[in-house]
């Protein structure tokens, strides 16, 4: 069967025979000799345009019968050029009681008729929410980003794998870990009595992995016991995370993760009109409209890309990151949380540095070792601080963490030692590869929801996936 992308896509080549072509009325409008009929199917941000004229008064009954929302089966339209850029070409339909055939009916209150919708009402509705084309179109990035994810890995020598959610190791040692089962219940929910969890990170199990192949990758569901009732936070999400053998610096990996992300925005750069909606609902997260106009929307969105795409990243060390931090909060505005030395960077912190400070994407390396995880490598410098970075953006905070891996087995081991870890050899498996060939590797952890969120501009992750899952709301 045909799709509205498909009818997109054969714009520019010969004439069709009759089309037959299905999808859901997004909007109807009646005028006195005619009738047009927008249809949609997903595919494309572009609605389908059928122009029915309207001769008899049967024509007209039947066309007043149809509603918003309600589902088509299209038959004998003929596709005829028109001389408008936004809408090259349309469908008419001659005979509509025959032709138009309702496939799928709607009741009397069908909550997406077309007005102004916000994002709060639109999460209300999750079973109908993205027939809109703000919604539908930020599935349809997050596609096309894994699609273009996928491309570039497999031209830079990675191997994609899939590690286990079920594990037993609590990887950030965060203690946010859903349990699936503990070492006394033996019943059937039970995983056979062993203690296990749903994963916080695949990266133990990659590092493994590029051990073996050098370079992988892996785009994996991740699971937290987040509190956090918060617009970057989800209790189930998406982590893509690479590991890389014969790394050894954390420049290098910053490098790599900032050629890999320019690439993939440049290819939705080159792919904007087919990524970028239509209709924006508002951005706000209140009941106001934006100000914006549809292509002052667009053009917001086209401008970060094309700034991200060309513009030289910035890095900075934590420790020159607490001294703008402070001297900020000390001179200018409070910030809610002081910063401190040795202490995580909350979001605040986040969002002034890359948002206000750098107005740029900015990568903070060399975090304290005590506010970091067990694993990452310790650096040679009297500072007790670990090779690390976390690439923060502007209304977004933190999107990526990474670090070059310890690779030394007795650091690894005192590590662990003093962190209480390890205590009944149930992480010898990771360890133990430091002295079977071990080698120096480093990969980092991006999120994918907040990656696509901050591309699409919408700072709220829950409209990045599909069915959220968070500490507040319902399961369905
Ligand atoms: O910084 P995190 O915790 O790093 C790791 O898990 C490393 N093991 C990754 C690695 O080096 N292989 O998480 C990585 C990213 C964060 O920067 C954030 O974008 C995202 O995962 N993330 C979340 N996204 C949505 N909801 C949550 N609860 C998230 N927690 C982390
Ligand atoms: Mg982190």
């Amino acid at each position: 069967p045909l799709t509205v992308k498909s009818l997109y896509e054969q714009v520019h080549h010969a004439r069709h025979g009759p089309i037959s072509i299905d999808g859901w009325i997004k909007s109807i409008r009646l005028l006195k000799r005619i009738a047009f009929l927008d249809l949609q199917d997903g595919t494309s941000v572009n609605p389908l345009r059928i122009v029915v004229p309207l001769i008899s008064n049967d024509d007209v009954q039947f066309l007043k019968n149809l509603k918003t929302g309600q589902t088509l089966s299209i038959s004998n339209a003929i596709w005829q050029d028109t001389n408008n850029r936004e809408q090259p070409f349309e469908l008419q339909i001659k005979n509509p009681a025959e032709s138009i055939k309702l496939i799928g009916p709607v009741s009397e209150n069908y909550p997406l008729q077309k007005k102004f919708q916000t994002l709060p009402y639109l999460r209300s509705l999750p079973t109908l929410k993205y027939r809109t084309s703000y919604l539908s179109a930020i599935l349809r990035l997050r596609s096309f980003v894994e699609s273009q994810f996928m491309l570039y890995f497999q031209a830079n020598h990675f191997t994609k794998v899939s590690p286990p959610i079920l594990t037993s190791n609590d990887c950030e040692g965060a203690g946010e870990l859903f349990q699936v089962s503990t070492n006394q219940a033996l019943n059937s929910s039970s995983y056979f009595g062993k203690p296990t969890y749903l994963t916080v990170s695949t990266q133990l199990h990659l590092e493994i992995l590029s051990l073996s192949l050098s370079r992988c990758w892996t785009l994996s569901p991740c699971f937290r016991a987040e509190k956090s009732d918060t617009p970057r936070h989800l209790s189930e999400f998406w982590m893509l995370e690479v590991e890389m053998c014969f790394i050894n610096s954390i420049h290098e990996l910053t490098s790599f993760v900032e050629a890999t992300i320019k690439q993939i925005i440049s290819a939705c750069v080159d792919n904007q009109s087919e990524l970028l909606p239509k209709q924006f609902v508002s951005l706000q997260e209140d009941d106001t409209s934006s100000t914006l106009s549809v292509d002052q929307e667009k053009q917001q969105i086209e401008r970060r890309w094309q700034n991200l795409v060309n513009k030289k990243w910035q890095t900075i060390a934590y420790t020159q990151a607490i001294d703008i931090l402070k001297k900020h909060h000390n001179e200018v505005r409070h910030f809610k949380y002081e910063p401190t030395w040795g202490q995580p960077l909350q979001t605040e912190h986040e969002k002034f540095l890359a948002g206000e400070y750098f107005k740029s994407p900015v990568f903070v390396t060399d975090y304290p070792r005590a506010c970091k995880a067990f694993y990452m490598k310790q650096n040679s410098t009297p500072d007790d601080t670990v090779a690390c970075f976390d690439l923060l953006v502007p209304e977004m905070g933190e999107i990526v963490g990474g670090s070059l891996r310890e690779d030394n087995y007795d650091k690894l081991c005192k590590e662990m030692k003093e962190r209480g870890m390890n205590k009944s050899g149930e992480l010898d498996w990771y360890v133990s590869l430091r002295k079977e060939g071990g080698a120096p590797h480093g990969g980092f952890g991006l999120g994918f929801e907040r990656f696509v969120s901050y591309l699409y501009g919408n700072h709220n992750i829950r409209d990045a996936i599909p069915f959220h899952r968070t500490s507040a709301g319902t399961i369905d």
